[in-house]
């Protein structure tokens, strides 16, 4: 185990922490995060590992994408045990700013995504969402001025509203996504199922399970509306109030029609008690 992990807290104190990392010229990739750290974001701090000489990875519970009614307050955190873990994987910085580290006293800039972020997924239920995302992402590839950025396909849109906003505005780094990682039932893992009470977590898994069936079905050649048709009232079945379940270009997340309009992901957030869970799969 490293004993070489730095825990940065000012934008000051991160500048001079990834010179000092780029002193011999080395490569960096970032893992933007929000903490309560499991082997989903683990996943990524090995591919970033892979991918350049230096991981730094980002803890920022980012007040800015939470709506008021949402579980800003209450969002897990646990920046001890994700030391702990970060310092397994041998990561070499965290970045781990205070929120007026991050939005000092009178901030007033931000940057507003288009393209997939108006998708009408995600962003229907949560409209003030990728403002923030974008916004603190942004500044999380200013600030750390890495080359490479690690993101999970688990968060499929965001993926894609980051790529496309650093790709438009010119931000010198490369998006890189990775899949999706699960418990053994096929749950996506996610900071959140821990909301999820017994009876929740065992009904949870038909989530993934429906969007399996229904990918097999249209690649057998089915029509899409037939698919999604079983996997809506599969899902509704186990307990969930869907919010969105829907078949979409890979890369535009545009409508789609026909398998040979592809490549089609298909996409789907719902509600089972108090928790609302997302996931994906491509077809
Ligand atoms: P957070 O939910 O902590 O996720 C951090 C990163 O981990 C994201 O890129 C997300 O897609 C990825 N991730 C989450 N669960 C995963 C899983 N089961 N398998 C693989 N990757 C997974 O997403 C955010 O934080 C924030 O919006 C952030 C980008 C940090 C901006 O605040």
């Amino acid at each position: 185990m490293s004993d070489q992990l730095s825990v940065v807290r000012t934008v000051a104190g991160l500048r001079k922490a990834v010179e000092r990392l780029r002193a011999k010229g080395e490569s960096v990739a970032l893992v933007p995060t929000m903490g309560a750290l499991h082997d989903g974001h683990l996943s990524l701090v090995r591919l970033a590992r892979k991918k350049a000489r230096r991981v730094v990875v980002s803890i920022f519970v980012n007040p800015a994408q939470f709506a008021p009614s949402e579980d800003f307050a209450t969002y897990p955190r646990n920046i001890r045990a994700d030391l702990r873990l970060l310092r397994k994987l041998n990561t070499d910085l965290v970045w781990a700013p205070s929120t007026s580290a991050m939005y000092p006293e009178g901030f007033s800039t931000s940057v507003q995504p288009g393209g997939p972020a108006h998708a009408g997924l995600e962003d229907t239920y949560r409209p003030h969402f990728f403002g923030g995302v974008a916004t603190v992402v942004s500044k999380l590839f200013i600030q750390v001025g890495a080359d490479f950025a690690i993101f999970g396909e688990k968060d499929y849109q965001q993926l894609k509203v980051v790529t496309r906003m650093a790709r438009d505005l010119d931000l010198p780094v490369k998006i890189i996504g990775a899949p999706t990682m699960r418990e053994p039932d096929g749950l996506a893992m996610s900071s959140r199922n821990v909301y999820l009470s017994a009876s929740e977590r065992a009904a949870a898994p038909a989530l993934y399970r429906a969007l399996k069936d229904a990918a097999a079905q249209i690649k057998a050649g089915k029509p899409i509306s037939t698919a999604l048709f079983s996997a809506r009232e599969r899902i509704v079945g186990a307990g969930f109030a869907i919010d969105y379940l829907e078949a979409r270009h890979a890369e535009t997340l545009g409508p789609i029609n026909a398998r040979k309009d592809g490549p089609i992901r298909l996409l789907v957030a719902a509600r089972i008690g108090r928790t609302r869970l997302i996931d994906n799969i491509g077809v």
